[in-house]
């Protein structure tokens, strides 16, 4: 197939590790008969050094005119001047944006070889796969907010909004993803206290009763869900929910599999480009030194094959060559435990040379 690929390297380390995930992409076309345009654009910290802006707008026009997008991370101490213009964060907020991203998948999953680094046990943990949707564009964080007088000072308020349509898209990726895999979709909500997760229950519980019968199904409430993400996280195959119970819930599940480093995320939207990226950010403290894991970036790539290109294979077999990479025991500094480790570009080598 012929792809037009956009890069967003961006700050920090993220130019260090999107160049692995350009090589393995490089290596997937090469083995498979596929024709992948790669192209490269400033976001973030560079671009305002550079054009004055974190999103110039041949930026924005190359990744519309593109199918997937795999982006660094962007950010860093040089660009963090509180009376800056802007900030580099700006140009991933409005990316998104531009692109109407409005879900957030983050997989979860534990390596049999690493597990031992996760703050959970091992017979809890082990064998944990879960894909997360979170909604991204709407909920609390963009319903109208202020402050107004109180009697005791001031008060300040945000309001809480999800609608029918918004509802449904996230459900309904998130319950095709779940065809996909083992079957089972578990919605997050507060149905008990708030009205807008009994309109996000009904929505939901109508969706997939009327679309997906064939699923198992189940809701539940944000707070058990926080314990049984600790206690049986096994237990989940795909989790959808809103926008600030998935930030929160998101980031804690991160923690299960022991680490930040092999975590990949993607952006979607009902059509159009999606946008791939690892979980972590521009680790400035490390940047330069070619010491950076690039696998949650080599699993961006992954996840960028499987859900924008359709390429289920290509995605599996970049994600078998990591497995069997961590376990012929290579590891980049951060998951080396003070051992023996490869660099980035070594660790990129390995997984390059495996696929082909
Ligand atoms: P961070 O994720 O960049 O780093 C946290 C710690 O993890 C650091 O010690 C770092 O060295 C380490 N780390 C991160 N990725 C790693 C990798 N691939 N290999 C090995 N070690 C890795 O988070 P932090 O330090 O809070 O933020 C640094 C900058 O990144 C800030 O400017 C922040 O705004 C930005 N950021 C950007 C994000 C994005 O572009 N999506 C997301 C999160 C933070
Ligand atoms: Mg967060």
């Amino acid at each position: 197939m012929d792809a037009n690929i956009v890069l967003l390297p961006g700050d920090g380390i993220g130019p260090e590790i999107v160049v692995q995930g350009k090589r393995v992409l490089e290596a997937i076309a090469a083995k498979f008969g596929h024709s992948f345009t790669i192209s490269e654009h400033p976001i973030g910290g560079n671009a305002i050094d550079d054009f004055g802006d974190p999103l110039p707008q041949p930026t924005i026009d190359a990744c519309k005119a593109s199918q997937a997008i795999l982006l660094g991370a962007v950010g860093g101490p040089k660009w963090d001047d509180p009376t800056a213009k802007t900030r580099p964060e700006v140009g991933l907020l409005k990316i998104r944006q531009e692109l109407g991203l409005f879900a957030n998948l983050r997989p979860i999953q534990t390596w049999d070889e690493l597990v031992d680094a996760s703050p959970i046990r091992r017979e809890i943990v082990a064998g944990t796969d879960i894909l997360f949707f979170r909604e991204l564009t709407g909920g609390i964080y963009f319903g109208d907010s202020g402050r107004r007088p109180h009697a005791s000072g001031e008060e300040a308020y945000n309001e809480m909004v999800y609608s029918t349509g918004e509802v449904e898209r996230v459900v309904r990726l998130a319950a095709k993803a779940a065809q996909t895999r083992r079957g089972k979709l578990t919605s997050v909500d507060k149905a008990n206290v708030l009205e807008v997760s009994r309109l996000w229950r009904q929505v939901a519980d109508r969706v997939v009763k009327e679309e997906f019968p064939d699923l198992e199904y189940e809701v539940v409430l944000v707070d058990a869900m926080a314990m049984h993400l600790i206690s049986r996280p096994k237990d989940f195959d795909v989790v959808v929910t809103g926008n600030m119970f998935g930030d929160i819930l998101t980031d804690a599940a991160s923690m299960l599999p022991g680490s930040l480093g092999l975590l990949p995320s993607a952006s979607l939207g009902s059509d159009g480009p999606g946008l791939y990226e690892p979980i972590h950010g521009s680790a400035p403290d490390i940047a330069g030194q070619n010491i950076a894991n690039p696998l949650a970036t080599i699993l961006a790539t992954a996840m960028l094959l499987r859900h924008s290109l359709g390429l289920e294979d290509e995605a599996k077999a970049i994600e078998d060559v990591v497995a069997a990479t961590l376990k012929a025991g290579h590891r980049t500094k951060d998951i080396a435990g003070g051992g023996a480790f490869v660099s980035t570009t070594e660790m990129g080598d390995i997984v390059v040379n495996q696929l082909g």
